[in-house]
């Protein structure tokens, strides 16, 4: 009897464990859609728009044009990428840009794309859910 609580103790926890996870990288993943549809609204720019200037079912955060541009000269990006599964990151690359502005590249972001300043648990969100979602064709 003795010898056998240790075993049952860890499994336990094991189990505990496992499903401690699973529910933690639920929640990042959910914290994160909140992040990018209703906080920062990343959707504006990089989900396209239908003729009448609605969101297109189903093609959130796959890329497109901006329909604004700068009124002044200043450096410009005309186009918000592809942001589904974030493939052209890793995610700890991912997170440095959402913590810096700064790409893989050690270059910057161009405007309008936001240099965000998040809070590291604030870019892992968003990150796991940019990587949650489907890669766009
Ligand atoms: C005001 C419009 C705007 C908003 C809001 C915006 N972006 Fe962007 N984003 C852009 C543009 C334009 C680019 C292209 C910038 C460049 O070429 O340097 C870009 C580039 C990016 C890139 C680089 C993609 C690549 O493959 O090179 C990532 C990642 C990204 N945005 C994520 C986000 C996330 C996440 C949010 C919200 C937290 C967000 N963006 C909000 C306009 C925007």
């Amino acid at each position: 009897m003795k010898s056998t609580l240790p075993l049952i103790l860890a499994a336990a926890l094991f189990a505990g464990g496992t499903t401690l996870s699973a529910a933690t990288d639920d929640a990042l993943v959910e914290r994160g859609r909140y992040l990018v549809h209703d906080v920062a609204m990343c959707i504006d720019c990089h989900s396209p728009r239908g003729e009448k200037g609605a969101f297109l079912e189903g093609k959130h955060l796959t890329g497109a044009a901006l329909d604004f541009a700068a009124t002044v000269p200043m450096p410009w990006a005309p186009y918000a990428p592809n942001l589904a599964g974030l493939e052209n990151f890793t995610a700890a690359e991912a997170v440095k840009f959402f913590m810096t502005g700064e790409r893989p590249s050690g270059m910057p972001t161009l405007p309008p794309m936001p240099a965000y300043r998040m809070k590291r648990e604030d870019a892992e969100a968003v990150t796991a859910y940019l990587k949650s979602l489907k890669a766009a064709k």
